[in-house]
Order: structure tokens, then sequence, then C-alpha cells
């Protein structure tokens, strides 16, 4: 009795929308407008998404494909995270002009640097293309059904694109179920303006990163120009800054436990209808492979980056996004289990499956199905894992796995002269791309340990015949170190893509037999050939039928619940989460504040310490208590604090408005306690963790001095 009463009210409050959980999509908000407003919201339903006139959509933006920026003057002033300006930073950084380390503060315009490479996406309307899709695909099945989707996508796409003149996108919602057409403007002439140092902005480091309490300064100043007509234009001197429709006040009141918040922004992915077969995956395999495999590539860069300032430089922001998501896969599996996901999925699971046989029977054997290709799954799993994470970490590895087209036109009996063009010039910008973060020692021992790794932790009968045929062959010995150390170290010193000469030859003349001959090429196609001819047609065959799965029961679930407001997984598109300030139990008897203070923030301090020290400079402010206008009531200066909004990784840079549509910081990062949220929101656990914009305006102020900046934000109190 108990367990029935136990799975059916696990169905009830499966996917029961409370306000903090859900990441909407802007463009049909209204359904949550009267209880955003009864939340605390001042607003009208056009202040936050309208396509008329202005509103608060126009004043967020896509920062550099995986971020989230917002606009903070009318002159096109953008405030992003520091972790999402980083790579810019570093590659604007030498020895001798080190922003990362020292900060940066540009004090006219002209100061201002640009950076290469970054762009920006504002959103200028949504449209429900769902109708016409399914008309143009409704009478094909299989294949057929797959190509006409693509076809009728592209043809949408194109459309609304008008000539280039904008971005457009068309998405999946509620997997698969709708279609939305985004149209964007992509503007790409963006500047650096400011950035605290990277001990500040980067606080606490990956001790502390997905943590609570924080006291990080997650923060970056760039600014967006445009051609002298506000529209789009490459890098020119004489561009001009950008003229937001839309920019947000900031408000420096400071946020009060219980007061309304929301978040606009570019959640990247999330997999709440997740099955609990795919968590039991999850932990068991998937990420703890990550996690093996991260930590060892995080191990040897770090050697290299700390015997050379250079090296530092040059593979520092790829560095922090690997930890980044090493850390998160550790949290994430410990929470999946601390949380009972498995279990907390199946009773929802059980349910549907008992409401399926009574009121649906055409989704009674759907629990079965999923069950089926997880149980097929199982067994290759790892091999995707270690195929991508480890096989694939390498530069030799990139390199030579970015020739697999070319070898394949050229194995042709009549090779198409266009298709061989179109390859090598692939090959090229990816050379282009790789080598930026290439760092020779780095990179010869992580070659050896990753062919180590795969070679020890994926079954015999699933490894490529190059170790055979190649490394044992020729570079065998008894210690198994040594033969991948050899062999790494002859790869580094025999192939074309590290010789620019021999490179510029092969493009200008590929043949296969110079392929044939190249050692990288042969390693590499080794593994990628062994991958794309037994284990990726499986993978790819189970992430198709997933995805029919996925339709269904998200189709099903929303049947099962015709009153309930559904949200769709975050896909990259722009969501608004609301919900309030709040702080939070972590466990029993302890509980956690919703802000920090700089009081806590300079007691954390280590000198000499890589995440934990500070510039002398800010404890000087902190000692004489130079608070300016920035001072809490309580007389601390309060540098971050947390909300219950909906928000993932995608989010980081997002402002958190209050109920007057005014900023009062910036969204950073998660919580610890809540890692399984991306799978299973957690009402109790999940946290956003957000810069005060009070201590981000006092480090402008009075530790860069850039008055200039100060004086561009409307700030209200
Ligand atoms: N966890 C943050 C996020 O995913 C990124 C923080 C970057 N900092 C770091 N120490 N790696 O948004």
């Amino acid at each position: 009795m108990k367990k029935l009463l136990l799975s059916f009210l696990a169905a009830v409050t499966l996917l029961q929308v409370k306000a903090d959980e859900g990441m909407w999509i802007p463009s049909l908000i209204g359904k949550n407008y009267d209880e955003m407003v009864r939340m605390g919201l001042k607003l009208s339903k056009d202040d936050l998404y309208s396509i008329n006139h202005s509103s608060l959509k126009d004043a967020v933006v896509q920062f550099g494909g995986g971020c989230t920026a917002e606009m903070i003057s009318a002159n096109g002033l953008l405030i992003t995270n520091h972790h999402c300006g980083y790579g810019a930073i570093a590659g604007l950084s030498t020895i001798e002009h080190n922003y990362l380390d020292n900060g940066f503060w540009a004090y006219s315009k002209e100061q201002e640097l640009p950076a290469k490479d970054m762009t920006v996406i504002f959103l200028e309307r949504v449209e429900d293309v769902t109708a016409q899709i399914n008309a143009a695909t409704r009478r094909y099945k299989g294949d057929k059904q797959a190509k006409k989707l693509e076809e009728v996508i592209k043809k949408i796409e194109e459309k609304a694109a008008e000539n280039k003149k904008y971005v457009a996108n068309v998405k999946e919602y509620f997997n698969g179920n709708q279609y939305l057409l985004l149209v964007y403007k992509k503007y790409t002439d963006i500047r650096l303006v400011g950035n605290p140092p990277k001990s500040i902005g980067k606080f606490g480091g990956d001790t502390d990163n997905w943590m609570w309490p924080r006291h990080t300064a997650d923060f970056s100043m760039f600014r967006v120009y445009a051609g002298k007509d506000n529209e789009p234009a490459e890098y020119a001197t004489d561009n001009v800054p950008y003229k937001p429709k839309k920019y947000l006040p900031i408000n420096i009141k400071g946020p009060k436990e219980g007061d309304y918040t929301m978040i606009f922004g570019y959640p990247g992915r999330t997999n709440r209808y997740e099955v609990s077969y795919g968590v039991e995956v999850a932990i068991k395999d998937v990420n703890p492979s990550i996690v093996k495999i991260r930590g060892k590539r995080l191990d040897i860069m770090k050697a290299h980056m700390d015997k050379d300032k250079a090296v530092y430089l040059k593979l520092t922001s790829m560095y922090a996004s690997i930890a980044n998501y090493w850390k998160y896969f550790i949290g994430q599996t410990e929470q999946l289990k601390r949380l009972h996901v498995v279990d907390q999925k199946m009773d929802n699971e059980a349910a549907f499956t008992k409401w399926a046989y009574k009121n649906a029977p055409e989704y009674k054997g759907l629990m079965r199905d999923f069950s089926k290709i997880y149980n097929g799954y199982n067994t290759y799993a790892k091999h995707a894992v270690y195929y991508s994470e480890c096989f694939k970490a390498p530069a030799l590895a990139k390199l030579g796995a970015s020739t697999e087209k070319l070898y394949e036109e050229l194995d042709k009996e009549n090779p198409n002269q266009d298709t061989i063009k179109k390859h090598v010039d692939a090959i090229k910008s990816a050379r282009k791309s790789i080598m930026k973060t290439f760092d020779k020692g780095t990179e010869t021992e992580l070659t050896a340990e990753m062919l180590k790794l795969f070679y020890q932790d994926i079954p015999k009968s699933q490894h490529p015949s190059v170790y055979e045929r190649v490394i044992f062959k020729k570079f065998g010995g008894d210690d198994m170190d040594k033969t991948f150390r050899n062999y790494a170290a002859y790869l580094m010193d025999n192939n074309m893509f590290l010789d620019s000469n021999k490179f510029n030859a092969f493009c200008a003349h590929p043949t296969l037999e110079k392929m044939d001959e190249d050692p990288v090429v042969v390693y590499a196609l080794s593994f990628v050939y062994n991958y794309t001819t037994y284990y990726e047609p499986k993978v790819d065959a189970f992430a198709k039928r997933k995805k029919e799965l996925a339709k269904e029961y998200v189709r099903g679930l929303m049947e099962m619940n015709k009153n309930k407001l559904f949200y769709p997984d975050a896909n990259s598109t722009m969501r608004i989460t609301y919900g309030k300030v709040l702080g939070y139990s972590p466990q029993d008897a302890v509980h956690y504040d919703y802000f920090t203070t700089l009081d806590g923030y300079v007691a954390k301090i280590k000198p000499g310490d890589d995440e934990f020290d500070s510039p002398k400079e800010l404890v000087d402010l902190y000692k004489k208590k130079d608070y300016g206008m920035y001072v809490d009531a309580d007389g601390t200066l309060h540098t971050d604090f947390i909300t219950n909004n909906d928000i993932t990784g995608g989010n980081s840079g997002s402002p958190i408005i209050n109920g007057n549509g005014e900023w009062i910081g910036i969204a950073f990062d998660g919580n610890w306690e809540a890692m399984s949220g991306d799978i299973a929101f957690d009402k109790n656990y999940k946290r956003t963790i957000c810069t005060d914009a009070r201590f981000i305006l006092f480090l402008i102020e009075k530790l860069g001095k850039a008055h200039n900046l100060i004086e561009e934000m409307e700030i209200r109190k």
C-alpha cells in the first residue's frame, strides 16, 4: 500500500510546475505571467518579450556560442562572466601585458581591445513552425521522413535568413514534439573593455568551483560594435558602439531573502526526461570514465603549465573548461546516488506504465522498449566515451582524424576534385584551430598516456589494430610505459602536420600514398575506422531509437498530465526562469545563508596560492572599509548571493533581474548538492550562484578606477 501510494505521489510530483523549476520559452511566457506577478514581478507581459517594441529579451545575448551576456548601457556595453571571457582575455595577454593576471580596464573607447573570433547574437523573434513541419513530413516514415525533415527545416531557415541578413535556426523542443524558428542578428566586432585580475575573477579556482559558499567576482566586460547604421559589420576601426534596443538599469539596493528574481539566458542542455536506464549507465560507465580520463589529462597539462608561463597562457582556457566538466561529472554522479535519482525515475516510469495500461495502451510497452535498447548499449557505451574523450584528447589524434573524409574520397575510383578541395580546406581549418593550443612537451606526454589508458580500460577485443601491428611490433618491449612514450615521440617527429612545408605540399597535391606513409594518419585512422566500422553504427542506431522513444515518452507524459504546464529541456535557446533569493540547508543541522561578504573573502585568502590569493589593493580597500555607495545596510560589502532559479551550463553570464526589470547581479554557477540538476531538478537543493552587482561595481570603481564605465551605466538605488 505504501509503495503504491509512493509511486502515485511520485507521478503527481514528477513535473508539477513550481515557480522555481522550469526554463520557459520567452515567446510563450504569457502562460506563466500570473504566477510571476504573484511572486513579485511588476512588469507587463510585453516588457518581457515583444516583437513590436523593445523588451527584456533585447538586452540579453548569447555570447561566444556557449555563454550568456547582457547590455548594461545605451552604448553597447556588455557584461558576462569572467570564465566566459577567459579565452578572449588569455588570447589578448602576453607575458609583458598579462591582462589575465593583472586585470584590464579601458579608460576610453580607444583603449578597448578587439577580441578576435568573438560573436554575440541578439534574438529578433521566435515563431512556432511545428504545423508546417508536420505537414511536410507526415506522409513519410523512417529515413525518408528524416530526410524530408532536414529539407523543410533548411527551407524555413533559408527563407527567414533573408539573404544572410539574419541567422535563423529551427530547433526541436519537448524532444521533437514541437519546432520553433529562432531569428537572430549576429555581431562580430566585440572588444574587451574590462576584467578584474584572474585571482579575483576566478577566486577559489577549481576548489570552489560548483560550490556554495562562494566569493568569486566572476565578471568581464566587452563592447559590441556595429556599422554606422547600427547593423552587424566586420571589425573596422571606424565602427561605432552598438545602440541596443534595450539595456538593463542597475539596482544597488541589494537583494534580500525572498525577493523576486528572474533570469534570461541561454541554457545549453538538460536531460530532465531521461529514463532510469540512462541514469544507470551514467553512474556506472559514462561519468566515471570521463572523470578518470580528464583527471589524467589535467595532471599532465598542469605539470607543463606550471613550468612555463607562455605554456600557461596558451593552455589555461582549455584547462579551465576541461576541469569544469571533470568536476561536474564527479558532482553529478555523487548527487545522482545521494538523491536516489534512479529510484525516483523508476517510480515515475512504473506510474506511467500503469497509467498507460488503463488509459493509453499505445504507451504500455514504452518502458520495455527503453530497457531493450539500453541492454544492447551497455556493452559499447564505454568505448564511445573513450573514443571521444581519450583517443581524441591529443592534438595528433585530432589532426590525423581530420583526414578521414579526404582519405575516403581519394580511395574512390573517381575522386571528385571539388570534394577533395572541400576536405582539404576542412583539414586546414581544423589544423589552424588545433595548433592554437599545441605545446609539444604536453602533447607528447598526452599522446602516450591516452594510448595507454585506452589500451588498459577498453576490452582487448575492441582495440584498433594499430596496437598489435605497429606499436607493439615496432616499439614494443617489456616496459609498457616506455613503449607508448617511444611511439608518441616517434609520431611527434614524423608527420606532415607539424611541418608547414610538408603540410602545404600535401594540401596542394594530396594522395593516398602520402597518407598511408604518414605515421600520424596511420595511428589516427586506425582508431577512427575501428570505431566507425564496428561501434559508431551501433551508437547511432541506439541514439536514433532512443530519440524516437523519448519523443513518445514526453508526449505521453503531457497526455497523462493534461492540466500541467510543461517546459522543454534546455537546447541553447533563450529561456526565462523565475524564483527568489533563498538560502538552503545542505545537510542535516546545517544552514547556508543566501549571501557572502568581503570579510569572508579576505578570510579565505592564502598568499602565494594559485587559487586563493588576491591583490594587496583589494585587501587595502577592505581594511579601510572603502566600499563607497556599494556598502550594505549591515556595514559589509556583499560579494555573492544565491537564488532558487533553474539554470544550467550556458546560462553563465546571465543577468539576475528584479521585479522591476533591473539588473542586480550576474549568474555564474550551480551548487554541489544539486549537481544532478540537469537530469532531475531538486527543489530543496537547487540554487543559482550569482555575483552581487555591488561587488562588481565596487571593483570597477575602487580597484579598476574605471569611473568612465560607472558613469556610462544607469545606476539606481
Ligand atoms: N562552474 C562554472 C560553470 O559551469 C564555471 C566556473 C569556471 N571556473 C573554474 N574554476 N573552472 O558555469
